[in-house]
């Protein structure tokens, strides 16, 4: 199907789903399960209004957005290194929008926040976690895509400080948690007062060896962030290397990967659609970075793929189902996930308007 019917059919079904309490997160048999603060994914919502929006034109959506910013606003102070996550769907696309200064103050607000979870011995962004009865440091591949908080910050106000701190971080992650032949490692845990790194952990993934598709797929998109903003050529060649990998390794059916890299092929094994979205908006992004057609075609492939196979029907909440959040919890496994839908509709608009200046600087 064209992809702009696909955001056709995707309008119409968002309209009829407007009234939501809180925010949406994952889906359990179909229906959203909301969080009242946002947890990690509340700003990926906001993102999809703001896209439908541009879409559509339609000041529904714009309205709507700028209703649940001052629900996420609060966080801006939360101590956690998914403040990317939260602020740049929500605050930053809707500064791009709108050009309304305030949406842009909170968002640097947010910046200094996370600045605040920089350890200077390790030069890493973290989080504290309880592992064993013993507090530690926990530094995930998924920080990378929340770096663009601190890309966009140094762009808008020259502040080094900003910067030098994302790349610290991404330069520590690729030591640490890049391997060689282009796959990933989920993160690591360090002692937070000697800063010795422990060791390698995974947490979604099948085991620590392995390679989980969507930390694969956030860090493509992270490190297309860093080589878009930066223009230093050792991030792009890293994305293309993270690029390869993920592509070599997908199953044969379609464009969707498992959930891990490492499971068995079977058909009927677990995916995560939310990955393959990922993992289209980081090659979208690379082919803004290089014009390079191969990248634009395999991301066309992968959202045709999503559509054929995982398009939900009206029944359920959420665009796409089979999304995997965390199989080891029970939580949301083939279900519908709030960041594989933007991530699916945010590939969509790049490929419907990739000749249109005006929506490329969205980006
Ligand atoms: N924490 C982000 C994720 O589960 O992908």
């Amino acid at each position: 199907m064209e992809n702009s019917n696909i955001m056709d059919k995707i309008t119409q079904k968002l309209k009829k789903h407007l009234k939501i309490e809180n925010f949406p997160h994952v889906t359990k048999n179909g229906k959203w399960q909301t969080t009242r603060d946002g947890y990690w994914s509340g700003g990926f919502w906001i993102g999809i209004l703001w896209w439908m929006h541009v879409h559509t034109g339609d000041d529904l959506f714009k309205n709507e957005a700028i209703k649940w910013l001052k629900r996420l606003e609060k966080r801006k102070t939360s101590r956690t290194f998914d403040l990317g996550f939260i602020f740049y769907p929500s605050f930053i696309l809707g500064y791009k929008i709108t050009k309304d200064e305030q949406l842009k103050k909170v968002a640097l607000e947010a910046a200094d926040t996370l600045l605040t979870t920089f350890n200077p011995h390790l030069n890493v962004i973290y989080d504290e976690m309880v592992q064993e009865n013993q507090k530690v440091g926990k530094v995930l591949i998924d920080i990378m895509p929340n770096l663009k908080l601190l890309w966009w910050a140094f762009k808008e106000t020259g502040n080094t400080k900003y910067y030098d701190i994302a790349n610290l971080h991404a330069q520590r992650t690729i030591k640490e948690l890049i391997r060689s032949d282009g796959s990933t490692y989920q993160g690591f845990i360090f002692d937070l007062k000697s800063n010795a790194i422990i060791k390698k952990v995974t947490f979604q993934g099948i085991n620590t060896e392995s390679c989980w598709s969507r930390g694969q797929a956030w860090a493509i998109l992270g490190f297309a962030m860093a080589s878009e903003y930066t223009k230093n050529e050792e991030y792009l060649s890293v994305t293309k290397k993270l690029a390869r990998y993920y592509l070599k390794h997908l199953p044969l059916d379609n464009k969707v990967p498992y959930y891990d890299f490492d499971v068995k092929p079977n058909p009927n094994e677990i995916r995560d659609t939310s990955a393959a979205a990922i993992a289209s908006a980081g090659l979208l992004n690379v082919y803004r970075i290089t014009k390079e057609e191969y990248y634009k075609e395999q991301a066309h492939e992968i959202i045709q793929s999503l559509y054929m196979n995982y398009f939900n029907d009206e029944m359920k909440d959420g665009f796409l189902s089979d999304g995997c959040f965390y199989l080891q919890k029970d939580w949301g496994v083939k279900e519908s996930m709030i960041w594989g839908d933007y991530f699916f509709i945010e590939s969509l608009i790049q490929l419907i308007y990739s000749n249109q200046k005006s929506i490329k600087n969205l980006f």
